[in-house]
């Protein structure tokens, strides 16, 4: 995939794919998009202090730094399984940078080597997996899920039932799965494999967001 980099509204930086026409982030400002989705109407919503997070789509890796940073104030032991087809090149990596973000915690984000179980700090464990959502067997059950794959129009395959229910099974009780697309067949596929599903405010820039809970 040929990338481009841009600065969003909020002066940080996002990718550009041309071949798909899509953004990795809103033009809107990543890092909001990313606080909003995946921090406030995540992250910060778990009451269990040890947790497991899975994400969908590890990309540029700015959910993982936002939540490292949110969680130097939250210091709860997580363990941080992030997904991803298309890993970055460094050449790409290197010409990101997340203003008001500890540029070394970014490096040491994308440092360590996929499949591995890397510590970040005493709290953070991450693991990367080089794999396809649709090929991922989950082997542990996660209690926060960041869905954040290119949007429902762009790769519909990823957006259904069975990848919902493979999903779902692996969600704790009480789990919270948080999406930024608020789409109708995306709430409908989330309540028909069980989830709880709460359309909430948007990120700025977008209407709604989904939080989906496993009761
Ligand atoms: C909207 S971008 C978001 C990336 C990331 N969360 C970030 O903040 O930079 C979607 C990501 O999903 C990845 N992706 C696309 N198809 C995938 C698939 N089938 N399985 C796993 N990851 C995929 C893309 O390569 C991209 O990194």
């Amino acid at each position: 995939m040929k990338l481009k980099k841009v600065i969003t509204a909020d002066n940080s930086p996002t990718l550009y794919v041309p071949e798909l026409d899509e953004h990795y982030h809103s033009v809107n400002g990543a890092i909001q998009e990313s606080m909003h989705v995946f921090i406030n109407a995540g992250f910060k919503q778990t009451e269990k202090n040890t947790i497991n997070i899975l994400e969908v789509g590890f990309g540029t890796g700015l959910n993982a730094l936002l939540t490292l940073t949110e969680n130097e104030t939250q210091k709860k032991d997580i363990y941080y399984e992030a997904i991803e087809k298309f890993p970055l090149d460094i050449e790409i990596i290197n010409q990101l940078e997340f203003k008001g973000f500890n540029y070394n915690v970014f490096l040491q984000i994308h440092k360590p080597e996929w499949e591995k179980e890397t510590y970040l700090n005493k709290y953070f464990v991450l693991k990367k997996l080089k794999t396809d959502l649709i090929d991922y067997e989950p082997n542990k059950k996660f209690d926060l899920i960041y869905f954040d794959a290119f949007a429902p129009d762009k790769q519909p395959e990823l957006w259904t039932e069975n990848i919902f229910e493979k999903l779902y099974k692996s969600t704790n009780t009480d789990g919270i799965f948080v999406t930024y697309s608020a789409k109708g067949i995306v709430k409908q596929a989330l309540r028909n494999v069980g989830y709880k599903v709460q359309r909430l405010d948007g990120p700025k820039g977008k209407r709604h967001m989904v939080r989906a809970i496993k009761r």
